[in-house]
């Protein structure tokens, strides 16, 4: 059996590779040829950890190849996978123009039986759409199905190749036997493999996502009223997490969910419940809270130097949404270092990989450090945004002595209040009642 994977971003890049380290032959394309040259070099688009090994070991025993010839791909592989982007429309709705142009030209090039599987996250009903595409344009059997994607970046080859469960959306035994076929040859348990419907296979994606990032709003809500009471959020995280019950995942307070999926995929399924006149108010609070969360890094620092931050320098430690990934799709520093640049200041920033990213996104506006202490120099505040291993551990006699003034926002609660102050730091965190110590000057 030959794979083809369309789209070889976060997804199907860790798909094609994947696929292809359990001796599968992959052939995986993309309509940007820029990363397709690159990825041919072995020289990798995004930074994911152990990706970069992967791809150029199967590229090098010949199992996997990449092209921006989607036609090649349609005429060569037996199952396509679809990976593509499906960014928000502005009314919320996921857009799913390059889902059904990748269908379309299914339909057009595909000379014998195929098996489309999407990954894509996409709304209920648009694997209908997909079979519809495609057989307006051939009168070859073909067996759509939906296969949601549930891998964290950061930690995605083994979230794929030991998945808690994958759900096989399928209308067809032919393709469900195939496609369990392709899981088994690297899960340990094909028990966690479930087959149901191509629509509960779609909601399910988006029920996941919204159950993630509800955890995460409620405990920053939970947060919030513990600062305000002095009570510990980290001693009630523990207390409720360890209820089986509840669990402790997903439950960190601290600057609000980024990322590609969790506000997209919120945002489309507040329309498709709009849509049907049903209420979507759990949902709509979710995302409003997180709004706001995003916003409490800024207000610490404005909090501690006021309004007018004109001729201060801030440094950032952390630009990516979360760590061991260089995506800063939805990140919430996005939102410090506007509100900061707004109030006048100069941002100075350091991320152990998503430098190249922000100097995409912000340019000439901020500057970047590659060394985390250099992005200190003079700084009258750090604001440590995503919990990267370098930045648990600091020398915190440097952090002071490069700073003009020693004043730490913790953004993700990586520091011991006490032991901060007693080095001569002042410690603030949005989410910890462990605030407002002393000042040091
Ligand atoms: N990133 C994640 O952690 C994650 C996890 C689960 C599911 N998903 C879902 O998977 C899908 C892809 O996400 P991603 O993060 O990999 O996106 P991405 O932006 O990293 O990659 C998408 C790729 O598709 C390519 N593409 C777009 N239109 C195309 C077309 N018409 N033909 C060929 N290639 C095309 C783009 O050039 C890009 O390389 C989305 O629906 C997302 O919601 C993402």
């Amino acid at each position: 059996m030959r794979i083809g994977v369309i789209g070889a971003g976060y997804v199907g890049l860790v798909t094609g590779a994947c696929f292809a380290e359990a001796g599968i032959s992959v052939l995986c394309g993309d309509i940007d040829d820029t990363k397709v040259s690159c990825l041919k070099l072995g020289e990798m688009p995004i930074y994911e950890p152990g990706l970069a090994e992967l791809v150029r070991k199967n590229v090098d025993t010949g199992r996997l190849d990449f092209t921006t010839n989607l036609t090649e791909i349609v005429r060569t592989t037996d199952v396509i996978f679809i990976a593509v982007g499906t960014p928000s429309n502005r009314d919320g709705s996921a857009n799913i123009r390059n889902i059904l142009e990748v269908s379309r030209i299914i339909g057009a090039e595909m000379r014998e039986e195929k098996i489309v599987v999407t990954k894509s996250t996409v709304p209920v009903g648009t694997s209908q759409e997909i079979r519809e595409t495609i057989e307006n344009l051939s009168s070859i059997p073909v067996h759509v199905c939906s296969n949601p994607e549930f891998l964290r970046e950061g930690s995605a080859i083994s979230d794929f190749i030991n998945p808690d469960r994958v759900i096989l959306g399928v209308a067809s035994k032919f393709a469900e036997s195939r496609l369990k076929d392709l899981y088994g040859s690297f899960m340990k348990n094909t028990d966690a493999i479930m087959v149901m419907d191509l629509a509960s296979a779609e909601m399910t994606k988006y029920a996941a996502n919204a159950m993630l990032a509800t955890r995460i709003s409620f405990i920053n809500s939970i947060a919030a009223l513990c600062k305000e009471k002095n009570a510990d959020i980290q001693m009630v995280r523990k207390g409720i997490g360890t209820d089986c019950r509840i669990g402790l995942d997903y439950l960190n307070p601290g600057a609000g969910y980024g990322g590609s999926c969790f506000s997209k995929d919120m945002k489309a399924l507040i329309k498709m419940m709009s849509d049907l006149n049903l209420d979507p108010s759990i949902l709509l609070a979710v995302e409003e809270q997180n709004e706001h969360q995003k916003t409490l890094l800024h207000h610490e620092v404005v909090g501690r130097l006021g309004n007018d931050l004109t001729g201060k320098k801030i440094a950032i430690w952390g630009l990516s949404f979360k760590p061991n990934t260089d995506d800063m799709r939805e990140a919430p520093s996005l939102v410090t270092i506007e509100a900061l640049l707004e109030h006048g200041a100069s941002v100075s920033a350091h991320d152990p990989r998503a430098l190249e990213e922000a100097r995409r996104r912000f340019g000439m506006r901020i500057s970047f450090c590659e060394d985390q202490y250099e992005a200190l120099n003079d700084a009258s505040a750090l604001v440590v945004h995503t919990e990267w291993d370098c930045y648990r551990h600091p020398d915190f006699e440097r952090v002071k002595s490069n700073m003009r003034k020693p004043i730490v926002v913790d953004g993700r609660n990586l520091y011991d209040p006490d032991w901060l102050v007693s080095k001569g730091l002042e410690y603030y965190s949005a989410v910890s009642s462990e605030t407002n110590y002393e000042r040091t000057e």
